[in-house]
């Protein structure tokens, strides 16, 4: 923590305007996740795709998930009207204009390939708009952005082979891989040799992992896989040992409150695990995974995630956003300048307060 800011000096009052403002990192964030119902009837037109769904509001009444494959089933289908090159650039230029109104200094996007060169579309239109989306976003809203290419884990080692052959001549355009999709029955030790190549071709390595697999899953991902971050991981809390290690090692898990709500992870926020997480000395960090199925981006899940935490006060809004800052794969210098502003920020909020809790 710095050590000079007075953090309890900051009323509580204070700390939802602090998390809005605070310089952050999003580090669990599906592009597919974040397309809006409005985006997919605008490209369902554009494209020719018939819909199943007769309206906007109809496909939103169908957001109502029982558990992570009673989503899949929906962000896949929703996910059937992105065709072209710029179907993508629009994607995620509409997810970085809402990432900078959230003061997101960086964000790591996951993109699921497989999802889309299973309808016949180039791997080459997917990696190069989102790829020009996120140069856009660095030069016209200031926001850093890097890809993270995913397996989708119920399919084969061997499809995410051949996933990874063809995105190879794209190498520069992403920074590392992940796994998501269907966890319980696919274990992360299925991809064990395509992680090894990943991190022979020096990719950078996640997992989604605890979510509704066991903690087991979350020691592969690390011990078979080298993931340097857990995705979700929130079912660690079953395993004191488990607790102990991630603590001790410093592994980050990026958590997403409002989706383990939605996806009935957890009954309620009040219930999230990510309290006791953080009390532990893990570094978990907030992230919206899926923004437009799960009903809020990142500054929408800490306002709730706080909402359920009446004795959350700015130390704890500051650890959460420094640990976004601190687990990303931006270089260190660009995180030491936005722990300067986190830093300046708060110090200022500490300053101004007077002191009155
Ligand atoms: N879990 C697994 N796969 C996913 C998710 C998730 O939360 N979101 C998009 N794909
Ligand atoms: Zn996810």
């Amino acid at each position: 923590m710095a050590a000079d800011i007075d953090f309890d000096r900051i009323p509580r009052s204070a700390v939802p305007g602090l998390l809005a403002r605070a310089p952050k990192a999003e580090l669990h964030m599906h592009i597919e996740g974040s397309l809006e119902p409005e985006l997919i009837f605008a490209l369902a037109a554009r494209n020719g795709v018939a819909l199943r769904h007769a309206s906007i509001d109809a496909l939103r009444a169908a957001y109502a998930f029982t558990d992570l494959q009673s989503f899949l089933d929906i962000y896949y289908a929703g996910a059937s009207v992105l065709l072209h090159e710029q179907d993508f650039y629009d994607l995620a230029w509409a997810y970085f204009e809402k990432a900078a109104a959230d003061n997101i200094v960086h964000a790591e996007l996951f993109f699921d390939p497989q999802t889309h060169t299973a309808r016949g579309v180039p791997i080459g239109a997917v990696i190069e708009g989102l790829s020009r989306a996120c140069a856009d976003a660095r030069a016209r809203l200031g926001v850093s952005a890097a890809l993270i290419l995913c397996f989708l884990r119920h399919l084969s080692e061997e499809d995410a082979l051949a996933t990874l052959a063809q995105a190879l001549p794209y190498r520069g355009h992403f920074i590392g891989v992940g796994l998501d999709s269907a966890e319980r029955g696919h274990p992360p030790g299925k991809f064990q040799r395509v992680f090894a190549r990943c991190a022979a071709l020096g990719l950078r390595r996640v997992a989604h992992a605890g979510e509704e697999g066991p903690p087991a899953y979350i020691e592969e991902a690390l011990d078979l896989l080298g993931v340097a971050r857990i995705d979700h991981g929130v079912r660690a809390v079953e395993s004191p040992a488990l607790m102990a290690r991630l603590a001790r090692e410093r592994v980050p898990l990026t958590v997403c409150p409002l989706s383990n709500v939605k996806l009935r992870v957890v009954p309620d926020l009040a219930a999230h695990p990510l309290p006791q997480m953080l009390a532990a000395g893990l570094a978990v960090t907030v992230n919206s995974d899926d923004p437009a199925y799960f009903g809020g981006y990142l500054n929408q899940n800490l306002l709730a995630l706080f909402d359920a935490q009446p004795r959350w006060g700015a130390r704890e809004a500051y650890r959460l956003a420094r640990n976004s800052l601190e687990a990303s794969f931006a270089p260190p210098p660009a995180q030491a300048a936005w722990i300067a502003a986190l830093d300046a920020e708060f110090r200022q909020a500490a300053l101004w307060s007077g002191g009155r809790p």
